[in-house]
């Protein structure tokens, strides 16, 4: 079947809001596709490049951010937190394994979210379930609830915003390398984790006057810029359709909604509308694969997404739960590789090890996190492949929503500062302590 931007329409799409407005929702449609694009198709083809030295086994992929970004806590600081905490954790992993941390965010387009159940009943009352910002709203409130188009537009402008910060954050002296020790923040670096922290930063200030001393110049853009690119699930396909458009170089379809897209795990039916539209964007794409995926299932992913056998375009992101791991990862790592497609095989370490606390908090334990990670390198290393990279869910605010970490959250904590709109997430420390045990597994 040929392809457009919108053959998906014949075909089911799971996860979609019922729409009450139908007529609201083409006038936005209308309106998205007129919008300058937020990425150019030159800088996914780049990410694609980066992805392609991951396959090779040169790169790391630190794929990181929020579960759902929201409308309510928009601010410079917020975003300027999770850049920073994803620099730190790029420094660690670069410095202690020799290869370099590609990074990209769940970000500036990370509104939207698959849930278990379609609707909520409370008290006999049933509404929709809460779908990201970019479909309704939290409140249990028919009004909050409602499936409403204007949302589409309102997380375009807030994509365009945080991206533009990004951007200036990257490229305007924030994360230039001579800054690494004043990116320990406050609250992380009075931590062990923070303080394990200060000692590489110190080390590489030395590394970098050395250089200065010996007459090679750290005046690299290299050094005073950063590479950054942007992520999101592609889930509301009318918001992905609309910003998908032709690179005028090249004449291919581009989503420049965002450099990389992903297929969440609920929505990667072979025969399903969002197969049929991320098979034909180029940007670089991503697929979850969790615990019931069969060998089959993921080769039969990778030849519809990835027909081509290009380096860097298709990621895998292994998302079993800790216990699971270690039986259901090698034999997808096996057929994989006889299939001949070179994918970036992630680790998504979150959505396999969530729970409920006796408080009712949707949590995970710092301990799972890290056994599937090991889990993950482990079934690498039997396979004689490379573990290319982790997909994290964190911000860089002291929020209290994972447990344990190395100044232990615990469950009496989880109600201090639960701030997440839908998963957990790992605090700022619990990140910096997640990239020294990585680094540590990662380490030549
Ligand atoms: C997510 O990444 O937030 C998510 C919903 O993941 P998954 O599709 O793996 O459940
Ligand atoms: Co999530």
């Amino acid at each position: 079947m040929t392809w457009n931007p919108g053959t998906w329409r014949s075909k089911t799409a799971a996860q979609q809001p019922t729409w009450p407005d139908i007529t609201e929702l083409e006038q936005v449609e209308k309106e998205l596709a007129s919008v300058p694009p937020l990425v150019f198709a030159g800088e996914a083809r780049e990410l694609r490049q980066r992805l392609a030295s991951v396959s090779n086994g040169e790169a790391f992929l630190l794929q990181a951010g929020d579960c759902a970004e929201s409308f309510d806590g928009f601010n410079a600081d917020a975003i300027r937190e999770k850049l920073r905490v994803i620099l730190q954790m790029a420094v660690v992993l670069t410095y202690s394994s020799g290869v370099p941390a590609i990074k990209v965010g769940r970000i500036a387009g990370q509104f939207a979210k698959p849930r278990s159940r379609p609707t909520e009943t409370v008290d006999g009352t049933e509404l929709p379930s809460f779908l990201g910002h970019m479909v309704n709203d939290l409140p249990f409130s028919e009004h909050d609830r409602r499936p409403t188009p204007a949302r589409l537009l309102q997380a375009y402008h807030q994509s365009a915003s945080t991206l533009n910060l990004l951007r200036a954050f990257t490229k305007g002296g924030f994360a230039d390398l001579h800054r690494v020790q004043a990116w320990n923040h406050e609250f992380v670096g009075s931590s062990n984790e923070g303080q394990r922290y200060a000692k590489l930063a110190s080390e590489i200030d030395r590394a970098l006057r050395f250089m200065e001393a010996t007459g090679v110049s750290s005046q690299h853009p290299e050094i005073h810029e950063a590479e950054f690119f942007t992520s999101h699930e592609a889930l509301i396909l009318q918001y992905e359709e609309a910003l998908t458009r032709r690179d005028s170089l090249t004449g291919e379809w581009y989503d420049c909604s965002a450099h990389m897209l992903w297929i969440g795990e609920r929505t990667r039916d072979l025969d399903g509308a969002h197969l049929e539209f991320l098979r034909g964007v180029h940007n670089p794409i991503g697929c979850k694969i969790g615990p019931t995926a069969t060998p089959d299932d993921v080769v039969g992913l990778c030849d519809a997404l990835d027909p081509g056998r290009e380096a860097g375009r298709l990621t895998l992101i292994s998302r079993m739960g800790a216990k699971q791991v270690a039986d259901r990862l090698p034999p997808l790592l096996d057929a994989v590789r006889q299939s001949g497609h070179p994918v970036v095989w992630a680790c998504d370490p979150m959505h396999g090890n969530t729970f409920t606390s006796e408080s009712g908090h949707k949590t995970r334990h710092f301990d799972d996190v890290l056994a599937e990670v090991t889990g993950f390198f482990a079934a690498h290393r039997e396979m004689g492949t490379w573990p290319g990279g982790i997909h994290i869910e964190l911000t860089g605010e002291n929020v209290t929503e994972c447990l344990g970490g190395a100044e232990e959250v615990q469950p009496k904590d989880l109600g201090k500062r639960y701030e997440t709109m839908c998963d957990p997430r790992l605090n700022g420390r619990q990140a910096v302590d997640l990239s020294f045990r990585v680094a540590e597994l990662l380490a030549p």
